[in-house]
């Protein structure tokens, strides 16, 4: 049973008191150069931080769902928005969302997707996406939501995107298909100019969720990175989910759903009359949320310019080569190819799970790839002597595993739980529930 044992204290403490226990709970996190690689404490170079956290404060305590009755708010959101879809290569016709997340982005390319297939095929009754198996788990999460079946097509051999089996895959109730710029798993773009033809030949929308790749992959391809179209430039695309609270390094919780037209954008508003206050309309899926996040990237987009996206890109390119030269120079460990800033790196004749046992040990927090095993990193600009760690510890850890020092095993994982001791109730209690399964 998850105990319930904590009340609200009888009575207050002083803000000195407060503040010494914020600080030291801030103190047990993992140093946010130690988590960087995992995306938990995705930050960037420390100079735009300060900008960032002060506009952010600037604006927390408004509320972004009232955006239209300030003309501040209005004026920042308009101005982020315009550049987003400048970056995605929207055009005249384009139209964005604020949303708060690559989560609510995907359900809004897909909620809209289902509206225009209901209103276009009405005899599906059933509607199915299809997707390569790399496909983000919050494109599964929210078809579930929306009662939508996702049919997912293995990789090949090499992980790349069967193309005649997504071809194959298309069915009497698929209403559209869904890839990504790049996919979390293999880090690769799938091969959305093919997928637009499928699209456009089969008549079905095309969502491309680019929430990792939105807003860094335009900088990579200006740094004269090879890359495979992925946003309006590519014909069938209608939708494209991208994060601004990750490579456009705005503060969490901010992203974008973008919209070929406003023939798209007009299934995905909710507008509500069935209440006793006016109408309601609201942005995206989510009401009530702070203004700071869009404060914080107004200001960054503003102080870093074009310029500065494309020193951060080169310098996460930096960051990449480094990191694969070093792999590639350790026996034993395989840099996969990717397209843009993640990495993973993969074992030829050893276990990798004892690679991220031994980095954990050493402070790093990872993630990581089960099929097949691999660490996946996402690169992010750090500071010099961290690069120094980071591989000085990957090489000294897989000396470890061959001398047989090292045998403790970390996890793969996106999710899951570590030490139960420590792991938030909501998650305990999920795991009771799954095991004694959902009552139906
Ligand atoms: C490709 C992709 N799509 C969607 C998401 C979900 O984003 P969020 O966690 O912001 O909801 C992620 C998160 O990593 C992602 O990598």
């Amino acid at each position: 049973m998850v105990e319930r044992l904590y009340k609200l204290p009888v009575e207050g403490s002083s803000y000195e008191a407060v503040m010494d226990q914020v600080i030291a709970l801030r103190g047990e996190m993992t140093d946010g150069q130690l988590g960087k690689l995992a995306s938990t404490s995705f930050q960037g170079q420390n100079e735009m931080q300060k900008l960032v956290h002060d506009a952010f404060v600037e604006f927390m305590d408004w509320n972004g769902l009232f955006s239209f009755r300030e003309s501040a708010a209005a004026k920042m959101e308009n101005d982020v928005l315009d550049i987003c879809i400048d970056l995605l290569n929207g055009g005249e016709a384009a139209r964005a969302n604020l949303t708060v997340g690559g989560t609510e982005s995907n359900f809004s390319g897909l909620h809209a997707m289902r509206g225009w297939a209901r209103a276009t095929k009405p005899h599906i009754k059933q509607p199915e996406i299809v997707a390569p198996y790399s496909t983000h788990s919050t494109v599964h999460k929210t078809a579930k939501y929306l009662d939508i079946k996702v049919v997912t097509v293995p990789q090949k051999d090499d992980l790349s995107v069967d193309i005649e089996g997504i071809r194959e895959a298309v069915g009497p109730n698929t209403i559209g298909i869904v890839g990504s710029a790049p996919n979390w798993p293999y880090g690769t773009v799938d091969p959305i100019e093919e997928f637009g033809q499928i699209a456009i030949k089969a008549d079905l929308w095309l969502h491309v969720d680019a929430c990792v790749g939105g807003y860094i992959l335009p900088f990579f391809r200006e740094l004269g990175v090879e890359l495979p179209f992925y946003d309006f430039t590519v014909p069938g695309v209608r939708s494209i989910s991208a994060d601004l609270h990750k490579y456009g390094y705005a503060p969490k919780p901010c992203s974008t759903i973008l919209w070929r037209s406003q023939g798209e954008q007009q299934y995905h508003f909710m507008p509500i009359n069935e209440w006793a206050c006016g109408t309601y309309l609201s942005q995206g899926f989510v009401g009530s949320r702070t203004m700071g996040p869009i404060a914080g990237i107004w200001a960054l987009m503003h102080f870093w310019g074009r310029e500065g996206y494309l020193e951060n890109a080169k310098s996460i390119l930096r960051l990449k080569s480094i990191i694969v030269r070093k792999v590639e120079s350790i026996e034993g460990l395989v840099a996969w190819k990717t397209d843009g800033p993640l990495q993973m790196i993969g074992a030829d004749d050893f276990d990798i799970t004892l690679v991220v046992g031994g980095l954990e040990k050493k402070g790093w927090s990872l993630l990581g790839v089960n099929v097949p095993p691999a660490i996946h990193l996402t690169l992010d600009v750090m500071e010099e002597e961290f690069i120094e760690k980071f591989t000085a510890d990957l090489e000294e850890v897989v000396e470890g595993i061959r001398t047989g020092e090292i045998t403790e095993e970390g996890l793969l994982t996106y999710g899951g739980v570590g030490d139960k001791a420590l792991a938030p109730k909501w998650l305990l209690s999920a795991l009771e529930i799954f095991e004694q399964g959902v009552d139906s």
